[in-house]
């Protein structure tokens, strides 16, 4: 898939730098997604308090979360107060790290009413640090405030709230539109952005040839051939790239918390949206309805326009796809944390099978072509320059 506009070319030095902390020897490809490929040691709560106090000069009771690259965990400090302590892939390159702090703290600072966690500095007074001895001798490592509220996840969603998860979701934008991305670390490879998609293919070709196989291959080619050109002529900016039930923290009415910034990235703001939505989509007939009211919420705060709103579904599509092919790439090597990793993929099938079913009317074969026929019944307008997202269902 080709780059978004905006997008700099590649070069090597972008990804891994050379020189930097211990532990990163700058060794690997600088074109995949490493992080995310290779295997990282595992961090034990006993290492993890011994680096914390060493770092940061905080203790307490250290509990595992979950996390999908890094060690996460939660440290319960002296007074009540709550952390999350994040030691990075023993691979990831330190400037991702430095970049995600510095975007909490210019949301902090340009849109302090956000729920996002604070940056708490290390014993040098950085927002970051590598751990400088012991077992973890050069582990990235920063602390954020814990966020109270339930994720996602396990909270039952009403149409308000999905209003509301849009509308959050197009605040964080805008506040991140702001930030400086000159940082060419912000354009890195990533395999969850939707504007480097076709990055999925060697992940695919490594798979057992079943009928499973070929049709995410088929897919992949498809959004590739004609969904990639589109998607390049769109507008860009640095978006959070992951808005699932697992980064967020609500309770029935509002949306409490953002978390995880790590796969921050200069894309496709339409991608912001539709990663967003494609969490959002129903068990029930209506596939796409709960999606529509997340996306009504985005709209009525940061207008999209037609050619975005005809992506949509296709870019929806896109992340399931991704999610498909990452995870199970994923769990076939890194089996201890498989259940995790493998936690939403049942679902992701059922949703892919109903999207293609949905969409089986003739691609569209320019930027104004009708959008698929499930589409335009939930999305009646879309294909009118003004008009907003049908079902827009302000609470
Ligand atoms: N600041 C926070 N406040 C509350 N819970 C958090 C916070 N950060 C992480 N968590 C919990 O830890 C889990 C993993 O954190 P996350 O930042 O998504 O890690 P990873 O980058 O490894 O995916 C989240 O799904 C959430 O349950
Ligand atoms: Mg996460």
């Amino acid at each position: 898939m080709g780059t978004c506009d905006g997008r700099r070319d590649r070069k090597a030095g972008d990804v891994i730098p050379n020189d930097v902390a211990a532990g990163h020897d700058g060794s690997g490809d600088p074109l995949l997604d490493v992080t995310r490929l290779t295997p990282s040691a595992a961090v034990t709560s006993a290492q993890a308090a011994g680096a914390v106090r060493a770092s940061f000069r905080l203790s307490g009771e250290l509990d595992r979360l979950p996390g999908e690259t890094d060690d996460n965990f939660l440290l319960r400090a002296s007074g009540e107060k709550r952390y999350v302590v994040k030691f990075a892939h023993l691979r990831a390159d330190p400037r991702v790290i430095s970049a995600q702090v510095r975007v909490l703290k210019h949301i902090e600072s340009v849109a302090g009413e956000l729920p996002v966690p604070r940056v708490v500095p290390a014993v040098d007074g950085q927002p970051w640090t590598v751990v400088a001895d012991g077992p973890l001798r050069g582990r990235v490592v920063h602390v954020i405030t814990y966020l109270d509220g339930q994720l996602l996840r396990a909270v039952p969603t009403s149409v308000g709230l999905r209003y509301r998860l849009g509308v959050t979701l197009a605040e964080l934008g805008r506040a991140l539109r702001e930030f400086d991305d000159d940082d060419p670390v912000l354009r890195r490879p990533l395999l969850w952005d939707l504007c480097q998609l076709a990055q999925l293919r060697p992940l695919i070709a490594e798979r057992p040839k079943t009928v499973d196989t070929s049709r995410l291959d088929e897919q992949l080619s498809r959004l590739v051939a004609e969904v990639a050109p589109r998607l390049a002529a769109q507008r860009t900016q640095l978006v959070h790239n992951d808005f699932s039930p697992d980064h967020v923290l609500a309770d029935a009415r509002s949306v409490r918390g953002i978390i995880d910034f790590g796969d921050v990235t200069v894309t496709a703001l339409v991608n912001d949206v539709a990663i967003a939505a494609a969490y959002q989509l129903s068990p029930e007939p209506d596939l796409l309805g709960p999606a529509l009211d997340l996306i009504s919420g985005y709209y009525a705060t940061t207008p999209l326009t037609t050619a975005e709103l005809d992506l949509l579904p296709d870019l929806i599509g896109a992340r399931i796809l991704a999610r498909i092919v990452i995870s199970e790439w994923r769990a076939a090597r890194f089996g201890e944390n498989r259940a995790y990793i493998l936690r939403n993929t049942p679902r992701a099938w059922d949703h892919l099978g109903r999207l293609q079913a949905t969409s089986s009317a003739p691609a569209p074969a320019s930027p104004t072509a009708t959008p698929p026929s499930g589409w335009s019944t939930a999305y009646p307008t879309a294909t009118s320059s003004s008009a907003p997202p049908a079902r827009t269902a302000a609470p």
